[in-house]
């Protein structure tokens, strides 16, 4: 009989949070839910509370006035949880249950602290939150060896690429291929790039996620993104990571050995099935919500090379890696504001790669290995440039 795993789920509202309590519900013995963070939704935080038990909530929003803080702390003490407030609120929370294990799934940079917080606490990492290896992938992975704890990859791909490097050796890895959908706009020319809506660019062909990832994918920054997550997670460098778009989105990804084998890892598009991986590793265990896949209904699988002349995120997140030290956190935190200002309706599609390139070019790069103050010191500078760009 396997034991019973503590979780804490950071993102517990958003798309990945919802989705790790679904499969949580299927497996009632295996899992126990010590505690939830949200930024501000609190009334589906207190819904999920009531439904698992759960011992305490936080949330991240700390605009509200006292009294209706005091209101969610009655409604929360109601179905039998504390509350905690702030950045320092999910630090106790995090540090003080008995969880084993924190999913990492809030969206963006305001997800760093949280997660150092956890490795630091000794808990392993389910990481859905990609933004915190881009901004800090340094920091990150040396406290991940510091504390003795487990990294696990919750994106698909990356869920992928971990599965066909289990058991080999790292020295003979020629290259990792991520594969990507390629978004709603695969087959767009640069002019209809330049006039797509909110509403096409949020309509995903298959994925089903939060809006500032679907966003990602459009622009195929989310690629770019998940190049330096797997050079952080996996210690390959840039020159050994190459993209495929595969529309079908069946392929997670691949890695090709030295002897000529790739290996590939598939499964439906459904993101409860590297959270399930990650949850239980190093078991594989059987969920009645995982869907069952048909090869026959996915024939052909296709794949063709992205074209980074139309999507120059993917270019722009490469440049980042290379050139290190702060340059990942600002490319990431101008991207945030970029598609904050997209789907606010105040620039076009292409206005968000356009504001990615400016906030770099107006970027020294200083610290090799930048410590959190000096990340956050750049991630916010690159905030206040990208917000000025017009
Ligand atoms: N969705 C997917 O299929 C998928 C796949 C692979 C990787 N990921 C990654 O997983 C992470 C979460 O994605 P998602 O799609 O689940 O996002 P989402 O649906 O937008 O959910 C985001 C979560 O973060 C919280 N949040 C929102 N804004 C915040 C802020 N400013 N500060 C702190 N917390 C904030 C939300 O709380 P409230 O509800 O209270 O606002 C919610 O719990 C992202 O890094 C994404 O790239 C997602």
């Amino acid at each position: 009989m396997p034991s019973t795993k503590h979780i804490v789920i950071l993102g517990s509202t958003g798309s990945i949070g919802r989705q790790a309590l679904d499969v949580i519900s299927a497996m009632p013995s295996r899992f126990v839910v010590d505690g939830l963070v949200a930024n501000r939704n609190v009334k589906l935080l207190l819904e999920q509370a009531r439904a698992f038990s759960v011992a305490s909530i936080a949330l991240l929003d700390v605009e509200g006035n006292r009294d209706a803080r005091r209101d969610v702390e009655i409604q929360a003490a109601d179905v039998g949880c504390r509350t905690f407030w702030g950045d320092e609120g999910v630090e106790e929370l995090v540090k003080g249950s008995g969880a084993e294990m924190v999913i990492s799934a809030l969206v963006g940079f305001a997800g760093l602290k949280p997660t150092l917080a956890a490795i630091r606490g000794g808990k392993d990492i389910a990481l859905a939150n990609k933004e915190t290896l881009v901004a800090a992938g340094a920091l990150v992975t040396r406290a991940v060896r510091e504390c003795h704890v487990r990294l696990l990859p919750v994106d698909s791909e990356h869920s992928a690429l971990f599965q066909c490097l289990e058991g080999e050796r790292s020295d003979e890895v020629k290259r990792l291929i991520l594969t990507a959908s390629g978004g709603p706009f695969r087959d767009a020319t640069v002019a209809q790039l330049k006039s797509v809506s909110v509403a096409d660019a949020l309509s995903h062909p298959t994925w089903s996620m939060g809006r500032k990832i679907t966003i990602d994918s459009a622009t195929l920054m989310n690629k770019g993104l998940e190049i330096i997550e797997a050079h952080w997670l996996f210690g390959v460098g840039v020159d050994k990571i190459d993209v495929v778009l595969h529309p079908q989105s069946v392929v997670h990804s691949l890695v090709e050995f030295v002897d000529g084998s790739v290996k590939a890892q598939l499964g439906m598009p459904d993101m409860r099935l590297p959270i399930l991986y990650a949850l239980c590793y190093p078991e594989r265990v059987e969920n009645s919500r995982i869907p069952e896949m048909n090869l026959l209904e996915h024939s052909p699988l296709t794949f063709q090379p992205p074209d980074a002349s139309r999507f120059h995120c993917l270019r722009l997140a490469k440049e980042a890696l290379q050139s290190g030290g702060t340059m990942p956190a600002v490319m990431n935190a101008a991207n945030e504001v970029a598609v904050e200002r997209f789907l606010s309706g105040k620039i076009g599609f292409m206005g968000i790669p356009d504001i990615v390139e400016k906030t770099m070019a107006r970027h020294n790069v200083t610290a090799v290995e930048p410590e959190l103050e000096e990340i956050h010191h750049a991630d916010g500078w690159a905030r206040e440039c990208a917000t000025q760009i017009s």
